[in-house]
């Protein structure tokens, strides 16, 4: 490792989307031979900040250094052309093609052209030294995902990057494959290339990062040098101190719950895995009428399956499920919805519409024989009922002709939202909901979730964002690996804590 002269350097990044700033003042130095974790929790903008590294965005303000010289990073292509290679959260290949032309087809837009058969040579010859192995003739859609990470690091291997940005890249792997992922990050730095590796997994850190740079709420908080990284002083920095906590808790909490009458209620209850998912077990979970109860949790630990266990996507192995004081374990997610659970998604594109069809006909999903005259939809009804949601919501009445597809991200998920909330749900699940929204949007759903809260239905928050959680619940829970680790009451929570239990680095507290 040199410790004389960074090979990249960015000074001072700044970028702000709409009142949101990604990235404020962001420093940040990357020497060759090292990797360098850039550590923070969801919304940190670390992503931000190596879309800007790569040439993807444009920062409003700072400097990108490159063995000391001022670049300006417009593209990716130029990135790629001063050294620098990105492995996005998605894969960047062609299922159809084969290794050997995902990776030919990536060097064509280099300055320079290299032969196929060169290409294959050098993809046996950089596999076998970095651990990278894959038969270049194999179509990509055939691999492993871990395999498919392989050929994304040769690409960039092969078109002579020196700086290798990785954002998450072991969200997608599983557990053996991220030690084989360090190992390869091990030969890399051996051959002095320089490494940024993005997560939010402490351990993960622990286990491979040559330095450490913390990034909270579009700042570098932090970081640690070398042999220096303190497991406890990062999930301060990650999560904030208790001062930061403080600054969380609004100081009107409104009427304490009321404990009357449980709306849902898990009793040990496991599900098996299907695929890569993650096994619930044994989650005990109270959900009281007027209560907010928040789920924190890194991605992957068993939320998304908490969802579909509750709204009867999925059968429970073991254990029970009680709505409003019967026995539901056995019930379909169309029963569970006609006895008024709502469903706020994350992805409403993905969970709760059907992009092809106007958003008239996405209105009436889901409800059920509610607008149903005989063979056919009272459209005048369900529109009157729909269009007093919007109003109660404050949102705008959306024009009903035009496919889902068409709509924005936030306009849709409106839509869903305002289709859910139009009955007066008992049971509100939100998994991610303000995921992805602008403030304003993501504001009103906060509003609306309290609103309901008010109105006395019981509310599941699960999401990954922890203010946004402090700000919300009444009570909180963590789910880590698919279990329950803590239970805390409002008040009686410290973020550091809960930071602990969300990323395994501490056991379980009293639950
Ligand atoms: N294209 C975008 N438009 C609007 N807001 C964005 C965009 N990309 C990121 N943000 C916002 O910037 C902040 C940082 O996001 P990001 O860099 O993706 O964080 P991380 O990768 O650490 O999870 C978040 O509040 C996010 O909502
Ligand atoms: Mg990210």
């Amino acid at each position: 490792m040199n410790p004389i002269a960074p090979i990249l350097e960015v000074r001072r990044i700044t970028k702000r989307y709409g009142a949101v700033t990604a990235n404020d003042q962001v420093d940040l130095s990357l020497y060759g031979g090292e990797v360098h974790a850039l550590l923070g929790e969801n919304g940190a903008g670390k992503s931000t900040l190596s879309k800007v590294i790569y040439g993807f965005t444009r920062p409003d303000s700072g400097e990108i250094l490159l063995a000391g010289k001022q670049v300006v990073v417009p593209t990716p292509r130029e990135a790629r052309a001063l050294g620098i290679g990105m492995v996005f959260q998605n894969f960047m290949l062609i299922p159809a093609l084969s290794v050997l032309e995902n990776i030919a087809l990536f060097l064509t837009d280099l300055p320079f052209i290299v032969h196929p058969k060169t290409i294959e040579k050098r993809i046996r010859e950089f596999g076998e030294r970095f651990g990278l192995v894959v038969d270049p003739s194999a179509p990509v859609r055939q691999l492993s995902v871990g395999d498919q990470q392989k050929v994304e690091i040769l690409k960039l291997l092969l078109a002579q990057a020196r700086v290798l940005i990785l954002d998450e890249p072991t969200k997608v792997l599983a557990p053996h494959e991220v030690s084989a992922l360090f190992r390869i990050f091990e030969s890399l730095k051996a051959e002095g290339y320089s490494i940024l590796f993005i997560t939010h997994k402490l351990r993960e850190v622990m286990a491979c990062a040559d330095r450490i740079t913390v990034m909270r709420q579009g700042r570098v908080v932090g970081g640690f040098g070398p042999g220096e990284a303190d497991l406890d002083a990062l999930v301060t920095m990650m999560f904030g101190g208790q001062e930061a906590a403080e600054q969380l808790e609004p100081a009107e909490r409104a009427v304490p719950p009321s404990g009357v009458g449980s709306i849902l209620e898990l009793r040990g209850a496991s599900c098996p895995a299907q695929g890569s998912e993650t096994v619930l077990r044994g989650l005990d979970l109270t959900i009281g009428a007027g209560e907010i109860v928040g789920v924190a949790g890194v991605s992957g630990s068993g939320q998304k399956e908490l969802g579909d266990l509750i709204l009867g996507l999925r059968s429970l192995s073991v254990g029970s499920k009680w709505f409003c004081g019967v026995d539901a374990s056995s019930w379909s997610i169309a029963r569970m919805r006609e006895n008024g659970v709502a469903f706020v998604p994350e992805d409403p594109l993905l969970m709760a519409a059907v992009p092809g069809m106007s958003v008239r006909e996405n209105l009436v999903l889901g409800t059920g024989s509610r607008y149903w005259k005989g063979v056919s939809v009272d459209w005048s009804a369900l529109e009157t009922a729909m269009g007093e949601s919007f109003h109660a919501l404050a949102f705008p009445v959306p024009r009903l002709d035009p496919p889902a597809g068409a709509l924005s991200g936030g306009n849709l998920q409106r839509i869903v939202i305002a289709r859910e909330m139009a009955h007066k749900p008992k049971l509100v699940v939100a998994l991610y909901p303000t995921r992805g929204l602008d403030v304003r949007s993501a504001t009103s759903v906060r509003d609306l979730l309290r609103r309901a809260r008010e109105g006395g239905s019981g509310i599941l928050l699960i999401s990954e964002d922890l203010e946004e959680l402090a700000e919300m619940s009444d009570r909180m829970f963590v789910l880590y690996g698919g279990a329950l680790v803590g239970e805390f009451k409002r008040g009686e929570w410290q973020l550091e804590e809960v930071g602990h239990l969300m990323t395994g680095s501490r056991g379980a507290a009293h639950a």
